[in-house]
């Protein structure tokens, strides 16, 4: 059944078998939840649980061997390799774990880059990545290059690149695991930040006290759901809230 319009991310009985030789690896088997607009979840689990498997089909990388998954409404499985990959860039934010940035590319620029798959005009996509570079306090930076920025600042950079295209859901892969951490709370206060203007948030860490941050958790378990924690999405989030224009 088609999601209703709060379910930003639903997953149905989702499998993603690899065979290796004549064994089969179930890195995930059989994993249905739904995460509601405006939600903030930890996904978590031991090494070889299944996490990145999850991160790579939520970020619509990798498709699922069975089952469903819903973003923003579509099933991802009924899409060609383009529409997905612009269902991908409208949709989906990514944060990683080493920034990802690209090293000759400024500031400005890299916040730029998804805006430039979408075909925007370069001086709207210059205009948006200053306010954007402004939202996550580097206004001051737009023309350094990478290198140049300490690794608090080139997360975010990368936080306001995954904001470019305005998308629903922000997906982070360990967005502090090569931070220190004084560090590592300023970039968690901004995902708060996120959450608070009602952003969907999805955080795959295997830090407990990073993942305490998020309001709700699953964890995972040889590729099966071990345990699912929510708590209710509290605000009223409408969609000028979650594009940040409220
Ligand atoms: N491309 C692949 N081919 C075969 N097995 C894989 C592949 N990717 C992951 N796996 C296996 O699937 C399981 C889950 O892996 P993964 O999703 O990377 O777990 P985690 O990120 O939680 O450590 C592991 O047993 C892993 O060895
Ligand atoms: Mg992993």
């Amino acid at each position: 059944m088609k999601p209703g319009n709060d379910e930003v991310v639903r997953l149905e009985n989702v499998k993603r078998h690899y065979l290796v030789g004549d064994e089969t690896v179930r890195a995930l088997d059989g994993v249905s939840f739904t995460i509601r607009r405006g939600g903030y979840w930890a996904i978590m689990g031991p090494s070889g649980s299944g996490k990145s498997t999850m991160l790579n089909i939520l970020g619509c990388l990798d498709r699922p061997s069975e089952g469903a998954y819903w973003l923003n409404g579509e099933n991802v499985a009924d899409m060609g390799d383009d529409e997905l990959s612009d269902h991908r860039l409208k949709n989906l934010g990514f944060v990683f774990q080493s920034f990802n940035l690209i090293s000759q590319l400024t500031v400005c620029e890299n916040i730029e880059v998804p805006m430039m798959y979408l075909g925007i005009p370069p001086h709207e996509r210059a205009e948006r990545a200053k306010a954007l570079a402004e939202r996550v306090g580097m206004g001051h930076r737009l023309r350094h290059l990478p290198a140049e920025l300490s690794g608090g600042q080139r997360q975010r950079v990368a936080i306001a690149r995954a904001l470019a295209n305005d998308p629903a859901v922000i997906l982070a892969d360990e967005p502090t695991g090569n931070l220190d951490s004084a560090t590592s709370v300023q970039i968690m206060q901004m995902f708060e930040e996120l959450y608070g203007q009602g952003k969907t948030i999805i955080l795959v860490t295997h830090e407990p006290d990073i993942a305490e941050y998020a309001k709700s958790r699953i964890v995972l378990k040889d590729g099966r759901l071990l345990s699912l924690e929510e708590s209710p999405v509290q605000r009223n989030v409408t969609p000028e809230m979650e594009s940040g224009n409220a």
